[in-house]
Formats: C-alpha cells, structure tokens, sequence
C-alpha cells in the first residue's frame, strides 16, 4: 500500500460531523480528501476550507462543500502534508508551492494533522528539502540577492515551461538552500520574513498538532508534540 495514502486515510478518520475541515496541498493532501470524498458520499457532513485551487476542485468534484474563510475563520481540523518534519514537529512546506495559504488555514486551525511517510522526518530543517519562500514578483532579485548575501543558495522556482512558476497568488517563490541545514528555525522565519518583498516562508514552526506517519504496510505512527 503507499504510505501517503496510509496517512491521509488514517487524517480523515478525524473528520466528524458539522467540522469545517481545511485542506492542504500537494500528492499526500490529496489521498486525504479523497478519502474525505468518500466519507461525505457516505453521509459525513462537514464544510471544508481549501488552501489551493487544485484542493479546490479535487474537493468539489468529490461532492465536498468548500466555503471561504471570511464565512468561516475558525477552522476545526486541517489535513495536510509536509516536505519536512523535525523531532519538534517544525516543518518545511511549500514544495507544491501553496505554502501561504497553507500557512494561514493552519494559523486559523483549532488541531493541525500533518500527513507523511517517513522519508519526510529530518533530525534538522533544511537537510533534504529547499525552504521556499513566496515573494512579490517586483521584488525577487533583491531577495535573491540578500539570501546570496547570507551564504545562502537561493533559486527562483521556474514551471515546466521555463518561465518563473506562479502561485495561486500571483507571486513568485524562491527555493532557498541551506548548505548546512535551517540552525535556530524560529530566528530564520522572522528575518526572512523581515525582508522587505518576502510575503511568506515555508517554515511552520509550533503549528502542528499532530504528525501522522503511514507506512506500506498499513500501519501508521501517531506523533504529538512533547
Ligand atoms: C504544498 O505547497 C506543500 O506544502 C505540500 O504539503 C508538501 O510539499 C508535501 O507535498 P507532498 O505530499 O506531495 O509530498
């Protein structure tokens, strides 16, 4: 069995009814709602906040109710997945490039569940995925410029067709590689996001309530934060 799958069938066991449910982005988000899909075809009435236009439609199209956050700026529970997960439950996010929104669903969310197999647990940040960082297009090269200044590998995300990729917000996003890992998270989210430009990081730090673990066998591994 794939392990993303595990996980995201395990998240949706969390939903019940009348729950407004946030959904994240990217392949592991998307077995949980379409594991939600199936609940509501069952009966599960629940009201969802989506945190991409692709959640959007994959959530629509399974006959999933998706409301705005200015109808519902309490969400209950979000489902999504990560590129990265430390021993604090400090992750990385944004590969699939919707990171902002991620960021501010989890920020209205009373219990975050966070989707992975375990090639996503690190011991430190930034040792296997790039931080992406999503910018205002006016202003990447001198964001570029100030990471590079910092000792930093930073690369502005470009889409199959060689142009810069886009997010769902009109904005650019520049992966940032940190050749030795992300030390003292928390100091790096503030300064990047002090970075005039800078609309948002992929770090999610003290976000997470619970990260679930599938595994190809089925099994699944619960993590809370200690
Ligand atoms: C989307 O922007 C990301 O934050 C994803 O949640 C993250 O990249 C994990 O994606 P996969 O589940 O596809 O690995």
């Amino acid at each position: 069995m794939n392990a993303k799958e595990v996980a995201g069938n395990r998240a949706a066991e969390f939903a019940q009814d009348g729950m407004i449910v946030g959904l994240g982005t990217g392949s592991t988000a998307e077995f949980a709602i379409r594991a939600l899909g199936k609940r509501a075809a069952e009966g599960l009435e629940i009201t969802a906040v989506s945190t991409s236009i692709a959640s959007t439609n994959l959530a629509e199209s399974l006959g999933i109710r998706v409301a705005t956050l200015e109808a519902h700026p309490v969400v209950d529970l979000t489902i999504d997945g990560a590129d990265e997960v430390d021993p604090q439950l400090s992750l990385i996010k944004g590969l699939g490039g919707a990171l902002l929104r991620e960021k501010i669903v989890a920020s209205a969310t009373r219990e975050q569940i966070i989707i992975v197999d375990d090639s996503k647990l690190v011991q430190r940040l930034g040792t296997k995925a790039p931080l992406p960082i999503e910018v205002i297009p006016f202003a990447w090269p001198l964001i570029q410029r100030a990471l590079t200044e910092r000792d930093l590998q930073p690369a502005l995300r470009k889409g199959t067709d060689g142009a810069p990729f886009e997010t769902d917000n009109g904005n650019f996003i520049i992966d940032c590689t940190f050749p030795s890992g992300i030390d003292q998270a928390t100091d790096c989210d503030r300064w990047i996001n002090a970075l005039t430009g800078v609309v948002e990081n992929g770090l999610f730090i003290g976000l997470t309530d619970l990260v679930i673990v599938g595994a190809e066998d089925g099994s699944c591994r619960l993590i809370r934060p200690s």
